[in-house]
């Protein structure tokens, strides 16, 4: 009762921000995300008779107390699934800081529903397997796909079409994602409170929400048609909205950085001189660079110039899970 599973992550081009039930984890409004081959989490799982309880070792660090809480919630779900209480040790290696807005609760989620259902001997399909994702952590819900990939929000109360697909593979186009890491720190506000604060207390929440459906459709014409412009203005507009609902709450908060304000004038100072670049912000400081590959160099030098980046990690899009 043993099984490994890899993910990876992914960057939303249309923001999941706000859930409409918390316990299910389900989404306000339908998001889009392209996942990243160059961020991943491996995770095993193994099921034993005898054990009294779960536990987990991220990063060969033995994690107790709330952390290890969320880890069991999670299994709780996976062992109603299979119908006998038996518990797991869980080791998980995350490819990606922790925490600090780089999506480590896509992959980390998606790998540990990968794992956990196959080690438990559930065959689930992908469909099944993004419901399950999806609960854990709502990003992880897309990350069971590669490529390009939409979680649509369903309508239903208990969650059962509320799911990701796959919108095109990650064959369909050559573009590249530049992670300009600028802190690998915690986040003070995690995705949780920050949207949870934000839907019950920000007035800019429904504008937020009024225009991220016409963006997703628009992005997803832009996807298809391949329009790299088209595509990288809706997402930069798309998250530039997100954020700005952040300093509405109360108490206001933003997850940017003055570097963070650095790095997008660097974009918008590429696209000056006639480079399609653009920019996305998740829930932190970093910022992801959207640019097709004959743009890599200046991208690069530019990006590279900058004081106070720590990394550059460059993604194309990347596959969903697998299995080792
Ligand atoms: P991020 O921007 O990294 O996704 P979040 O605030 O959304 O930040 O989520 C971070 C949380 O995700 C962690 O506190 C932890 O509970 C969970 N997480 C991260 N990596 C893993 C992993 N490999 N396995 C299980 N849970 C993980
Ligand atoms: C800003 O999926 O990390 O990155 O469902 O509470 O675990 P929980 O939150 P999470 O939120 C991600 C928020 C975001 C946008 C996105 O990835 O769509
Ligand atoms: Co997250």
């Amino acid at each position: 009762m043993k099984a490994t599973a890899r993910a990876h992550t992914n960057i939303a081009l249309i923001k999941y921000w706000g859930k409409r039930d918390e316990s299910l984890i389900l989404p306000t409004n339908s998001n889009l995300s392209v996942t990243l081959d160059g961020f991943s989490t491996e995770t095993t799982v193994h099921f034993r008779e005898g054990l009294k309880e779960d536990s987990f070792l991220l990063n060969e660090q033995k994690v107790e107390g709330a952390a290890l809480g969320k880890i069991a919630v999670f299994l709780d779900k996976v062992r109603a699934l299979y119908g006998k209480e038996i518990y797991a040790q869980v080791q998980s290696v995350n490819h990606v800081p922790t925490a600090a807005g780089l999506a480590s609760s896509a992959s980390g989620l998606a790998a540990l529903a990968a794992a956990s259902s196959k080690a438990i001997g559930l065959s689930l399909d992908n469909m099944e397997l993004s419901r399950l994702a999806r609960q854990g952590s709502g990003s992880a819900s897309r990350s069971i796909y590669g490529g390009f990939v939409e979680w649509q929000m369903g309508e239903r109360e208990d969650g059962l079409d509320s799911y990701a697909v796959q919108i095109a593979d990650q064959s369909h186009w050559d573009i590249r994602i530049a992670a300009v890491v600028l802190s690998k720190t915690v986040k003070k506000v995690s995705s949780r409170e920050g949207m949870r604060r934000t839907v019950e207390t920000s007035p800019f929440y429904a504008g937020w929400l009024e225009q991220t459906a016409k963006d997703l459709q628009e992005i997803k014409q832009a996807i298809i048609a391949k329009d790299f412009e088209k595509m990288g203005s809706v997402a930069e507009a798309n998250c530039l909205r997100m954020h700005a609902t952040t300093l509405g709450a109360n108490p206001p908060f933003t997850y940017w950085q003055d570097t963070t304000m650095r790095v997008m004038q660097t974009v918008q100072n590429l696209r000056e001189q006639g480079i399609p670049a653009f920019f996305t912000i998740d829930a932190g400081p970093n910022v992801k660079v959207l640019y097709l590959p004959e743009d890599e160099a200046k991208v690069k030098n530019s990006l590279q110039a900058m004081e106070d980046v720590e990394d550059i990690i460059i993604s194309k899009p990347g596959s969903g899970i697998s299995y080792m």
